[in-house]
């Protein structure tokens, strides 16, 4: 399992994602600030893994605080997570976690709980959401290999592995999950451009799990799909409305239209930590927009010519329709969404596989 996020003492430790697969080295967060920076820059990124690094840097912020008294302590935790809310916006697990050690926080304040427990308490609950997507991809992992074919080729976007989770990964956890049980796996890795997390993190995932990997450039998926070479899509998600449409990485509804018109089933894997019931459809799901630069340079190299204008949104949204199923630790949710996810969070969930 790769070590994507650990607390190490009162430090929050994460693997360089930027610098992957070239170099595995360690950042060391000692503060909040330096947390919430390792997100904004992409140290560290993945709808579950920031939502877990938001946790983890609260618990640490909270711990480091000099305030004494549960009001200034209050003040100070609601400041950590106001900056840990501002980092990204698009992928709802940083706000759902944020709202979680809200939660434990206010529990443990009106228990009448003294600052040293309070602290314990937030880094318990860090912990908790920590294990909890281990657990989550798992479960994923299991019931996605139920649709997987026997003998799969499977296309998938971006990185939504180990390192975008706690563990184990979204949709490369019901990859991982159909090798497991026992199925003939193949992956074709979008390369996804501009920040390349397919090339470099998907393949680098992959391949050290001995899975055989094929790295394709973005533009190459329906030449790919037009030969008959893929029979399965799976992608994770940043955010699902509660109508099902999808936000994730920039490229993905590319590659959703391109696998309805091959009849190729498109699922898209996330925990119920990614379903927004309070945003009814895509269309009010914010989209991030990242800087210019990402899409003139690579590694530090200039592609475009000065002047040229750029947009560089870092997700788009694949509507309902195109989603066969959504995958979740509580088993496969089908179309109409509306309902089916509202089910999802229901206490008595049956699996619908
Ligand atoms: O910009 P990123 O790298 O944070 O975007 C990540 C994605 O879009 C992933 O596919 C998504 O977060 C799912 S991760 C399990």
């Amino acid at each position: 399992m790769l070590p994507t996020i650990a607390r190490e003492g009162d430090t929050v430790v994460m693997i360089d994602q930027r610098k992957l697969p070239a170099e595995e080295v360690y950042v060391h967060c000692k503060t909040a600030a330096e947390v919430a920076r390792a997100i904004k820059t992409m140290v560290i990124r993945g709808a579950p893994a920031i939502g877990v690094a938001a946790a983890m840097g609260i618990a640490v912020g909270v711990r480091k605080s000099k305030a004494t008294g549960t009001q200034k302590v209050a003040a100070e935790f609601y400041r950590i997570c106001e900056l840990m809310a501002a980092t990204r916006p698009t992928a709802v697990n940083l706000f759902w976690a944020i709202d979680r050690m809200k939660r434990a926080f206010a529990a443990a304040a009106k228990a009448g709980q003294s600052v040293d427990q309070i602290k314990d308490v937030l880094d318990r609950e860090a912990q908790t959401i920590h294990d909890e997507d281990v657990a989550s991809c798992r479960a994923m992992g299991a019931y996605g290999a139920e649709v997987v074919p026997a003998e799969a080729h499977i296309l998938t976007h971006c990185n939504a592995g180990a390192l975008a989770t706690a563990g184990y990964g979204t949709a490369l956890g019901v990859i991982r999950g159909a090798v497991e049980a026992g199925k003939q796996v193949s992956v074709f890795a979008d390369e996804t451009r501009p920040f390349l997390q397919g090339a470099r993190l998907t393949a680098w995932e992959l391949v050290r799990d001995g899975i055989p990997t094929t790295v394709i450039t973005d533009n190459m998926a329906g030449a790919l799909m037009r030969q008959g070479r893929v029979n399965f899509v799976v992608v994770g998600a940043d955010r699902i409305a509660a109508n099902g449409d999808t936000a994730n990485k920039i490229g993905t509804y590319g590659v959703a239209v391109l696998a309805r018109e091959h009849n190729i089933p498109f699922y898209v894997a996330a925990p119920l930590s990614t379903i927004d019931l309070s945003t009814p459809d895509g269309s009010r799901i914010p989209i991030e927009e990242r800087s210019a630069k990402e899409v003139t340079h690579i590694g530090g190299a200039q592609l475009a010519p000065d002047g040229a204008a750029v947009w560089n949104p870092a997700f788009d949204v694949t509507p309902h329709h195109l989603i066969v199923g959504i995958i979740t630790e509580r088993g496969i949710f089908r179309p109409p969404y509306v309902e089916s996810l509202q089910r999802a969070f229901a206490r008595d969930t049956v699996p619908t596989s």
